[in-house]
């Protein structure tokens, strides 16, 4: 029997994050995303891009009105640390989305006792490795770099798992797979709300992430310079280590994510292509 296609809401959907997912979850699903102010310039067919504000919730209502989502998946955010620093009123609002939880968790008219599965990504940012031009990276910031497309596979077995029934985890997914019409039992099952370090596999600091780059574009470290983050005066201070714990992945959901040296060899290997 295939599986179920499933309305899945990706807000921030025209981000860097949110972009993987609406391209992944198309193949299956019917994948509606939210912008505040830009498109994506390459959405797939079928996809349907809503303009909200997520500080006002201006936009919001309609969606939840016309469509019942069995997932919504949040990327939306103001991430960038300077941006929250300089408003953190309006970074809050964004990224604690009451109006989106509200409708999502608690319904709108059409749905009163329907709630989708939710994922949230949290706001953390992640700065991209790429070329080779002599460039200095901090020796001392330790972080736990993950392959975008693992998210992809991941959020793509949550959502799966919560559709797949009451033996699932999420009792609001088991409530989604009998449909939006679900008595009122299955409907009010309680969540078992779960958080997972979504990084990958290894603990490495900005300058050993350089030099995996150069591994793989095969240019040798001449380029690298290497310094501890303090040579440098930033206006925002950065943590230097948010290098995390993975297992419980592996340990409950059986997924292992892919080593930087490995997503490097796909990412470049993709560019090589022109996918
Ligand atoms: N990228 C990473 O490496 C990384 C690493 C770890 C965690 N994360 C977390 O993952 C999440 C997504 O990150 P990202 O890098 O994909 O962020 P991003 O590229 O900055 O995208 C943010 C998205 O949020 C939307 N948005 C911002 N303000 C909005 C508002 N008021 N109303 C509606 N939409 C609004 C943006 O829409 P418009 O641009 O159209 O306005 C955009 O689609 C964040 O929580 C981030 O901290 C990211």
């Amino acid at each position: 029997m295939s599986s179920p296609r499933l309305n899945i809401l990706i807000t921030g959907g025209s981000g860097y994050t949110g972009q993987f997912l609406v391209h992944h979850l198309t193949r299956e699903h019917q994948v509606h995303y939210t912008y505040g102010t830009r498109q994506l310039a390459s959405a797939p067919d079928g996809v349907a891009a809503h303009q909200v504000d997520l500080a006002t919730g201006e936009g919001l209502q309609p969606l939840f009105e016309q469509t019942t989502f069995h997932a919504v998946i949040n990327c939306a955010a103001i991430s960038q640390p300077a941006a929250c620093e300089a408003n953190p009123q309006a970074a809050r609002a964004v990224n604690v989305p009451t109006h989106l939880v509200g409708l999502a968790c608690c319904g709108s008219r059409r749905s009163a006792v329907w709630r989708p599965c939710w994922c949230d990504f949290s706001t953390d940012q992640a700065d991209a490795v790429r070329g080779c031009s002599p460039t200095t990276f901090f020796s001392d910031e330790w972080r736990s770099p993950v392959y975008v497309r693992d998210l992809c596979g991941l959020v793509e077995g949550l959502v799966r798992g919560a559709a797949a029934g009451p033996a699932g985890d999420a009792g609001t997914a088991a409530a989604a797979a009998a449909g939006p019409g679900a008595g009122a039992g299955e409907a009010a099952l309680v969540p078992r709300h779960r958080v997972y370090n979504a990084g990958g596999p290894e603990r490495l600091s900005r300058a050993d992430m350089a030099r995996q780059v150069a591994d793989v574009l095969g240019c040798g470290y001449g380029a690298i310079r290497e310094a501890p983050s303090a040579s440098v005066s930033r206006p925002v201070a950065s943590p230097s280590d948010i290098s995390m714990d993975v297992s419980r992945l592996t340990t409950q959901l059986g997924f292992r994510t892919t080593s930087f040296r490995q997503a490097l060899t796909h990412i470049f290997a993709e560019a090589a292509d022109g996918r």
